[in-house]
């Protein structure tokens, strides 16, 4: 059974009533319930935490190993700060995902460089509350994919 982590980072917790022009009005919560569903249906599990603290999402990072087979991975605001965060997802060598809501390269410039983008497999962004569940359904077919041409 495929197990996914899926980690949010600053502010999110605020989903839902945060800038819903730029992010929408479904909450975390409910993302997380589509996630869990998403995965029952294709036979996988989703672990989902959120944190305000850089370093506990290193700790959660770290400790993925052989807890989990990939990482979908909102970082927030640490996207385009955390070089530490960069070198946790390089170091524990697991899949990851970028995840946005927004699409942080048609926003301000300082959203533009993202420090993890480099260690990641792929990234969706920009499709609000959907892109945890696209990046879930991908990464699950990537894994597949992965396994096959092995
Ligand atoms: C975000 C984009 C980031 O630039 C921002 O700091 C966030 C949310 C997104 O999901 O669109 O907190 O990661």
């Amino acid at each position: 059974m495929r197990r996914v982590l899926c980690l949010s980072g600053p502010n999110l917790q605020l989903l839902g009533t945060r800038e819903p022009e730029v992010y929408g009005r479904t909450t975390l919560a409910e993302i997380h319930d589509e996630l869990r569903a998403v995965a029952e249906s294709r036979g996988a599990t989703v672990d989902c935490r959120q944190s305000n603290h850089e370093g506990t999402l290193l700790d959660w990072i770290a400790d993925a190993r052989g807890q989990a087979d990939a990482i979908l991975l909102n970082a927030g605001a640490f996207t385009h700060t955390s070089i530490a965060l960069r070198d946790a997802i390089k170091g524990v060598g697991l899949p990851c995902i970028e995840v946005h809501l927004s699409n942080p390269e048609a926003r301000e410039a300082f959203r533009r460089r993202s420090r993890i983008a480099p260690v990641c497999v792929a990234k969706v962004a920009g499709f609000g509350a959907a892109s945890y569940r696209v990046a879930l359904t991908a990464v699950l077919d990537w894994l597949d994919a992965r396994d096959e041409s092995r």
